[in-house]
């Protein structure tokens, strides 16, 4: 008798197989029992009927608190009318071993609960569909992040969490006593660490949890979250362009081959991810800016309007990414943003200081900013200065200084948050769900 994975059950048609899981959900129907159960790798409907099974395991399946562990023997029918991830597809019962029954208070009833509640919970409310849906696309982006990179030279190089110094806002650094050293700070980027390693590598890439002891209350925002940060040497912000519309092509595409049941589930308009493809869409931040205004000018509700307001110099919020992306199919470069909003680090655009080589890729559908990146700045002097503009510890940065005068090359990287990916793929309402035990200002538990 084999043991398969829900997932591989269109294999097994017409074949006895066992299936080990947990109770998920139960309707009785008299002699009938319809069980549906997860084991992890999807949820599928198993009808007992009455007479096919011995009494006692009969009479305990109609009072089976959900959640019991369980393990499952029968027949695998092909059935359109299924319930289940992949739905379809049912089980006739033949033998039903109970592992454990579980108690009855299970917390987490398949009801509409309260956000906090939920959140509370995690360690449970991951187990339900629409949770468990999302994390298995979570899975899939990663091993395909991985797969692009680690196919197309890009060295996997990791950087250290406990840094001496910020990279991004030093207005958003988690601080940590640090023995004898005085502080630490948890890391928000590896970039700058990949900077020196590419110099070592040509192109390598850092994946690893980072932070930002972000105010922001947003749908967007968390204090910890995953980045991968790929860097490469000779590369300059149009090449980055490229590189980056490839490998995110290339992630929506994993995710639709190996994530469809998932991405059904969720109700997820495939048609609007099946559209993604390169070239995407570039546009200047000036002519974002000129767009906006006239969005602006259109816009007759007045409080759309005032969500729209904007003026040369300042960084998109979320209501000017969400009108700008709705007026395109496919994610959008905005380049060459104003030196005032960006960090410290980026090169400035020939002839135009008051505008850096930059590039942000925004999401459609109202995701907003997934990618940060741009060309780094190159030259020595012209990086000091702006360290010290930045009221940055010119100490910290001598090795950084290092990369300028030892073998200093064009070189470009961008940032992408894997939790704002996944919440675009799957059309999440927030990024709380894209991660399995999300931190935000108000939580650290479970
Ligand atoms: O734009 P950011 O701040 O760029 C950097 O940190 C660069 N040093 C990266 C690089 O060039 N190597 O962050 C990059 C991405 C954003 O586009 C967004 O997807 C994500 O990281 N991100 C967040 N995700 C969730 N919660 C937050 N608080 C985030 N802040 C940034
Ligand atoms: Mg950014």
């Amino acid at each position: 008798m084999s043991i398969i994975r829900v997932e591989e059950i269109s294999k097994f048609i017409g074949e006895e197989v066992t299936i080990q899981g947990w109770a998920y959900n139960r309707t009785d129907k008299g002699k009938l029992v319809f069980l549906l159960v997860r084991d992890g790798s999807g949820f599928v409907q198993c009808v007992a009927f009455k007479g096919d099974l011995d009494e006692a395991t009969f009479d305990q399946l109609t009072r089976l608190p959900q959640e019991s562990s369980l393990s499952i023997t029968g027949l695998v029918r092909e059935d359109k009318r299924a319930p289940g991830i992949p739905g379809g597809y049912e089980v006739g019962v033949r033998e039903i071993k109970f592992v454990q029954l579980a108690a009855e208070n299970y917390p987490m009833a398949l009801k509409e609960q309260g956000m906090d509640f939920a959140l509370d919970n995690r360690h449970l409310w991951i187990r339900m569909q629409s949770q468990w849906a999302v994390l298995r696309v979570r899975a899939t982006v990663i091993s395909a992040i991985r797969e692009w990179l680690d196919t197309h030279g890009f060295v996997g190089m990791d950087t250290p969490i406990l840094t001496p110094a910020a990279c991004e806002s030093t207005s958003t650094l988690f601080e940590t006593e640090y023995f004898d050293e005085g502080v630490a700070f948890l890391s928000q980027s590896g970039q700058l660490y990949n900077e020196a390693n590419i110099m070592a590598f040509g192109r390598v890439y850092a994946f690893g949890p980072t932070f930002r002891a972000e105010k922001s209350k947003t749908r967007r925002h968390l204090t910890e979250f995953w980045m991968v940060e790929p860097e490469a040497a000779f590369c300059d912000l149009d090449q980055l362009m490229e590189i980056e519309e490839q490998y995110v092509t290339h992630i929506v595409q994993r995710v639709l081959r190996d994530r469809m049941p998932e991405l059904k589930f969720l109700g997820r308009d495939i048609t609007r991810l099946e559209k993604i493809a390169p070239p995407f869409p570039r546009i200047s931040y000036d002519d974002a800016a000129n767009k906006i205004q006239e969005l602006y000018g259109a816009e007759t509700d007045p409080e759309k309007k005032a969500l729209l307001k904007f003026d040369w110099g300042i960084d998109f919020g979320a209501p000017h990414e969400t009108a700008l992306t709705a007026l395109y199919e496919k994610p959008v470069f905005v380049y060459g943003y104003p030196t005032a909003v960006k960090a410290f680090y980026m090169e400035p655009w020939p002839g135009r200081p008051e505008v850096c080589k930059s590039v942000d890729l925004l999401a459609p559908e109202g995701y907003g900013e997934i990618i940060g990146g741009s060309e780094r700045m190159s030259d020595y002097n012209l990086l000091l200065q702006r360290i010290h503009e930045h009221g940055l510890p010119e100490e910290s940065f001598q090795w950084y200084l290092d990369l300028r005068k030892f073998g200093s090359v064009p070189h470009s990287g961008f940032g992408m948050g894997v939790e704002r990916t996944v919440s675009w793929l799957c059309g999440a309402e927030h990024i709380r769900e894209a991660i399995p035990y999300p931190r935000t200002i108000k939580r650290v538990y479970p």
